[in-house]
């Protein structure tokens, strides 16, 4: 126990005495002692920023400062920044501007912004930036964070709140935005019973080796507080995976390791007891062995991971339409290319954290998932339990990007409380987080683009690689994705797409944003560029003479029937492109002119196109939606799909609200509760909007069918809610009921609707061919950059992207995915590389800050999709896809150099320059 002194001082506004030890963390002090948990912690090494508050007014991480420096002094936190019920004008305008997403940076940037607002009271974009430069925020691309704070001395923005029929389309806030903006959002870390033992992972130091297990009797002698070691005996069936046939993964490892960072065992205690014993003290007695972490090495080695994969391949993935051979022999213009990329770290700010808790027969757990029922289904097997024994309630998410489709805490902590009777927490540390959980597939891709003297494509030949780790997690989807989309958004008559996804010892590759065709998009665009220069046709133009349109067969045969708006997005960003192209031009050769051909700087401007099919690949794919209607008035909307930045908790009811005919200000709402809700399916691959968007429509049509029944007017009559009543009009008639005089079911509900949607797909043959999704987002990006040819550095000055997304339920938060995409694939493109055990930080593995984000012109295209709920398809993934490849090109546009390997870090841009020149 340390010793503690008694602090003094001053905590928003009002005197604070509190004893702590002097040496405790300010954000410790604040969060467990003070119970202010709106101060988050996304590292504990002052990298993040999620945890800044203000000290004597000025912003500081709250992880490194100690208790004891605040003794006789001011904190601030982002509890002391609304008066009341009021907000301030600063977390109003972060509302209006949708400058938060997920929320877990939004306190940190508030109490930066803070500073900013005192320090400038007028303050301009450049004192902004700084200003923010030590938060990070993996969601917004700060662009709206950034405006938010340049309104703020203007006033707040009045957000729309729209009428009934009015809310698709409405720049409305989000609903679910002020405990984001107020730091009451409850994250996985935020809550826990007070009685709740804590969970410490014991992980692997080794890529691959075995173990054996002695004792821990000794252990728990020495440390009283440890309540249990938790080992894979204590596991009853211990594996679990994304897909049926590939439960290939441990809870807790038995015997054999094979990535660096497996859980090897749980020590459940109190917290102590349990963060004090030192690895050295655990009876583990490890045999390392030589880890295959090349995929070649995996290839070939005979030393397969699972038995069940002898050659290491988990899955191979083709798509195969026409004669690609003939089609390339007889094609006047060809190019090819290898090209490689790395592990790609999610990042998201929040690490994984939650508790579980034994009720009885059930266990419950609260914490952070993208899909709740995939969790319920999994724990309820891991437990071998029954599924309704299992309840999920998922808490705020503070960023998922794919990342949190896999579970993580959650079995070891429902082994934990089930084994104990207790409720049990654990919050994973970022070292943790960042070596255990899934990663973006490195991939090895080789192609060949073909085409005609006039551009026409003719052939695609592309065969790729993918690196799954350990694990096969999403490898399935990622080798099954690429090839359907490894021939671009454009019309080719002849392809042949070949994958693989190969066990290695790295780490784990799963989801994140994309599932493989970012990697794929770099191939596709550099070689459409090589065949440009071949041509001598625009770049753009080359693109616009293959987009794909309604009426063309993609690669695997599919006829779009509508909505395929690539065309539109090329045509909508040709100004910008051609402006841009002239400018560079006159920069570059001031430049010449000054420094000589192999010196200075060059600027360059790049293109990429993106197609992005939305929702599951061929496999089922279903969401329900349930809406109700209280006798208070209040709509109440039993919210499945969850909300992880992204925004359902807001579209939903905005597409809900105009299908039933009311405002959507009347809306309440419970996410993802698997009690409460009935399965909207995972939040991933696009599909919220598209999938559970139709769900929620047809939810709000059923209820409203109920309700004209109910007060027995006509199909067409106007709903509305006065005074307590149910009213529907036509013309001069109407018809009204008290509702407080109405029956309630369980729920509270006087009527309930539900829809259900399932997109249409047809399985693929063995070519490929079918129809794998419903419907397609289309895209068009352009990057202006400049490079330091001296030194290697590439700064990003402008994108402008175009996106097709059918309709824009909500364009500031459709402009919100777009510019966290391109934030995300200006990350990919020039800074993230994670390397296990090197690169566990936020301070070793880069992503962009505030600084690095250039200017971004949204051009929003809406080529409506006729099943889409109002003609709405999806924009999380397609937001990132087409940004590297834009970056890409527009570096070799300004040095002539072709980067072959992403991220393109100053090191290989400049050896590449150099190479060139030799
Ligand atoms: S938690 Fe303090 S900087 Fe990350
Ligand atoms: S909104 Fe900034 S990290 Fe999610």
């Amino acid at each position: 126990m340390r010793a503690e002194m008694e602090l003094a001082f001053e905590l928003n506004g009002r005197s604070c005495r509190i004893a702590a030890p002097p040496g405790e963390r300010l954000s410790d002090v604040l969060r467990d002692r003070l119970g202010l948990t709106g101060t988050k912690v996304g590292c504990s090494a002052g990298d993040c920023g999620a945890c800044t508050v203000l000290l004597d007014g000025q912003q500081v991480c709250a992880c490194l400062v100690a208790a004891g420096q605040v003794q006789g002094r001011r904190v601030t936190t982002v509890e002391g920044l609304a008066n009341g019920a009021e907000l301030s004008r600063l977390q109003q305008t972060f509302l209006a501007h949708g400058a938060a997403q997920c929320g877990i940076c939004t306190p940190g940037m508030l109490m930066a912004a803070a500073d900013v607002l005192a320090r400038h009271p007028a303050p301009t974009e450049a004192q902004v930036r700084d200003g923010l430069g030590g938060v990070l925020c993996r969601c917004t691309g700060y662009r709206k964070i950034v405006e938010a704070v340049l309104a703020a001395p203007h006033g707040a923005v009045e957000a729309p709140r729209p009428e009934a029929g009015r809310a698709v389309g409405a720049r409305i806030s989000k609903l679910d935005g002020v405990p984001k903006v107020t730091g009451r959002e409850r994250f996985g870390a935020d809550a826990a019973p007070p009685d709740a033992a804590w969970l410490r992972v014991i992980r692997s130091p080794h890529a691959r080796a075995r173990f054996s297990l002695g004792s821990f009797a000794p252990l728990k002698r020495r440390h009283p507080g440890l309540l249990d070691v938790l080992t894979a005996s204590d596991v009853p069936e211990n594996s679990f995976g994304i897909f049926p046939q590939v439960k290939d993964q441990p809870v807790l490892a038995a015997g054999r390791v094979r990535f660096m960072g497996e859980a090897v065992l749980a020590l459940v205690g109190d917290y102590e007891s349990v963060m004090a014993i030192a690895e050295a003290e655990l009876p583990i007695e490890w045999q390392p062995e030589q880890p295959v972490l090349e995929m070649d090495r995996a290839l070939s080695s005979g030393t397969p991971l699972h038995e069940f994969a002898p050659d290491n391949v988990l899955i191979r993935g083709r798509v195969v339409k026409g004669d690609v051979d003939a089609a390339l022999a007889a094609a006047p213009h060809m190019a090819e290319g290898t090209f490689t990329t790395s592990f790609v770290e999610h990042a998201y700010i929040e690490p994984e954290a939650g508790y579980a808790e034994r009720i009885g027969e059930r266990i419950r757990i609260f914490a952070c998932t993208q899909t709740p029922y995939m969790d319920r289904e999994e724990i309820a097997r891991v437990l071998k339990l029954r599924e309704d024994q299992v309840h999920i309630v998922p808490s705020a998410i503070g960023g998922g990007f794919g990342g949190k489709l896999d579970i993580s805490i959650q079995p070891l902590l429902a082994v934990a409380a089930w084994k104990l009777q207790r409720p049990v927490r654990c919050i994973y540390t970022r070292p943790e987080s960042m070596l255990s959980t899934p990663k973006r597939h490195p991939a090895r891709m080789h192609a060949r683009l073909a085409c005609d003297g006039e551009g026409r494509l003719l052939a695609a030949d592309f065969f790729g690689d993918f690196n799954t780790g350990a694990y096969a997690s999403w490898g399935n989807t990622v080798a099954n994705r690429v090839p359907i989309h490894a021939s671009g958004p454009y019309f080719v008559p002849n392809v042949r797409a070949l994958t693989r996804a190969i066990y290695t010892n790295g780490p784990i590759a799963g989801a994140f944003r994309g599932f493989g065709v970012p990697q794929s998009t770099i191939v596709h665009e550099a070689l459409l560029d090589d065949l440009a220069e071949q041509t001598g046709i625009d770049r753009l133009e080359l693109r616009l003479r293959n987009a794909i349109r309604a009426g063309q067969a993609t690669a695997t045969g599919q006829v779009l029937q509508a909505s395929a708006g690539l065309a539109l997005c090329l045509t909508a960003v040709k100004p910008a492109w051609e402006q841009a192209l002239s400018a560079v031009a006159g920069f570059n050769a001031c430049q010449h002119a000054l420094t000589g051909s192999r010196r200075g700087k060059r600027r360059g401007v790049g293109i990429a196109c993106m197609w992005y099919g939305i929702g599951n690949t061929v496999i089922a794919n279903p969401s329900t939606i349930r809406v109700g209607l209280r006798r208070d008035g209040r709509v109440f909307l039993y919210n499945g799909a969850v909300d992880i930045g992204q925004g359902s908790n807001t579209i939903l009811p905005q597409i809900c609200a105009d299908a039933l005919g009311l405002p959507v200000a009347l809306f309440d709402q419970v996410m993802g509760d698997t009690d409460l809700t009935a399965d909207a399916g995972k939040s991933s691959a696009s599909r919220q909007t598209f999938v559970s968007g139709n769900a929620a429509r047809f939810a709000g049509e059923a209820l409203r069918r109920r309700l004209v029944e109910l007060l027995r007017a006509p199909g067409d009559a106007r709903l509305a809610v006065e005074d307590g009543q149910l009213v529907a009009r036509t013309g001069a008639r109407e018809w009204r009921t008290e509702l407080s005089a109405l029956a309630v079911d369980p729920n509270g509900d006087v009527a309930v609707g539900e829809g259900y949607f399932d997109p249409p797909t047809t399985p693929l043959d063995e070519n490929g061919q079918g129809v794998p999704y419903a419907t397609y987002g289309f895209a068009a990006q352009t990057a202006e950059v400049e490079v330091d040819l001296d030194l290697g550095t590439v700064k990003v000055l402008k994108i402008h992207a175009a996106h097709d997304v059918g309709r824009a339920v909500n364009p500031t938060q459709v402009e919100g995915q777009i510019h966290g995409g391109i934030a995300q694939g200006l990350g990919m493109a020039l800074m993230e590389e994670y390397h296990a055990g090197r690169t566990d930080n936020l301070h070793d593995y880069l992503i962009p800050t505030v600084g690095d984000i250039p200017p971004i012109v949204v051009h929003i295209i809406e080529d409506p999709e006729p099943i889409g709920p109002y003609g709405a398809k999806g924009v999380g993934e397609p937001a990132l896809i087409p940004t590297a490849p834009a970056i890409l090109n527009a570096i070799r546009h300004a040095t002539g150099v072709r980067i072959t390997h992403v991220p393109a870090t100053p090191d290989r841009v400049r050896k590449a320059i150099l190479d060139q020149s030799r």
